[in-house]
């Protein structure tokens, strides 16, 4: 039994909050922003839109374009670093239930921006046992909610948003997921950390000193730089072992942490401006989001197609990161 990518779905909520608006926030320019990171804007949750909100919405589209009722679905597993709770009941609970799923398995993962391409991995697993058939894994994250709008070095880059996608077996090889590659260190775990605290009320009874460790931290420029090296080996590796080269690659899906990055890698890929998916100017940096909000934006601007092979590379807190070389199978038949 393989495991099949069937289906994509995201969403990102109304408000957008421009480099302009952050200029009046903190001491930063768009200028510095655009040139720096390549981002103008990201989208931005409702004070009382959680994380599972955003993640029913972007799975409820996946299913509904999967060709899989939602009966059928016999796993959820999220993806995020923003949880509606931080420890219990998880946010795949809480979607399987707002989405009248079946009583199934549900759970979440912390892996960061990584988090997609871990529950790929975790899915292919399952599928492949044969313990479960259909798949349906969720990235979400409300950063806005762990974000310090007083620290330059971060805000400008975090947005909020969801995406998902179905995942479920076949016979068919030509439909399977070829290769999914993680790997974490822990040993850089202070290159980006919340030291404290949830996204819930929790930590508005702390004093201030606390609440801000309650926040996401970031050492930017060391983080940018073991980003496009582990990211570029990575994809490397992932290439050579499946005896393939970047020419075999229709659409590179990177993490959108930073422009720079994303073309860092690129470049080191010798890839084609046309292969590269890029949505990080619209959208920021949505950690566990970002990689399946970016083939929604290829799915909906029709450029994906059954068959295309995408080759999805992430990077983020652990450290942790991850590749993924996967056809797009398209809605079962
Ligand atoms: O998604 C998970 C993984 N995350 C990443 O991969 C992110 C990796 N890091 C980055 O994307 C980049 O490091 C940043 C965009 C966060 C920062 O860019 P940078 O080119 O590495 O800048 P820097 O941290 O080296 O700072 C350069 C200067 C500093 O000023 P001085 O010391 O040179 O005077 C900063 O204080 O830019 C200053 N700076 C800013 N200036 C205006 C930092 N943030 C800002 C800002 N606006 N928002």
């Amino acid at each position: 039994m393989y495991a099949a990518f069937r289906s994509v779905g995201a969403y990102v909520p109304e408000r957008i909050l421009t480099n302009e608006a952050l200029e009046k926030m903190v001491d930063t320019s768009d200028e510095w922003i655009t040139k720096r990171t390549g981002i103008k804007e990201r989208h931005i949750a409702a004070e009382d839109e959680f994380t599972s909100d955003m993640g029913s919405k972007a799975a409820a589209q996946a299913i509904e374009r999967s060709g899989i009722s939602k009966d059928e679905i016999d796993l959820v597993i999220c993806a995020t670093i923003s949880p509606d709770y931080f420890n219990m009941p998880s946010t795949a609970t809480i979607i399987s239930s707002k989405l009248g799923l079946p009583n199934v398995m549900a759970f979440d993962i912390s892996a960061a921006c990584t988090g997609f391409v871990y529950v790929v991995s975790i899915a292919k697993a399952f599928i492949e046992s044969g313990m479960k058939k259909n798949v349906l894994v969720i990235g979400a994250e409300k950063l806005s909610a762990i974000t310090d709008y007083t620290d330059r070095a971060t805000c400008i880059l975090f947005g909020d948003g969801a995406g998902a996608a179905v995942i479920s077996a076949t016979e068919n090889r030509e439909e399977a997921i070829i290769d999914v590659h993680t790997g974490a260190d822990g040993t850089y775990a202070d290159l980006l950390m919340t030291p404290n605290g949830g996204t819930g009320s929790a930590h508005d009874a702390l004093d201030a000193e606390a609440k801000s460790s309650c926040f996401m931290q970031m050492k930017g420029n060391e983080t940018f730089k073991v980003a496009v090296r582990t990211l570029t080996n990575d994809v490397k590796a992932i290439l050579d072992e499946n005896n393939m080269t970047s020419d075999d690659i229709k659409h590179f899906v990177p993490h959108q942490a930073n422009y720079r990055i994303i073309k860092a890698v690129g470049d080191a890929l010798k890839l084609k401006e046309e292969q590269i998916v890029l949505t990080v100017h619209k959208y920021g940096n949505t950690s566990g989001s970002s990689i399946p909000i970016a083939i929604n934006d290829l799915y909906e601007s029709g450029k994906l197609h059954q068959g295309d092979m995408m080759l999805l590379d992430a990077f983020g807190g652990g450290l942790t990161w991850g590749s993924a070389l996967i056809p797009f199978a398209g809605p079962k038949a």
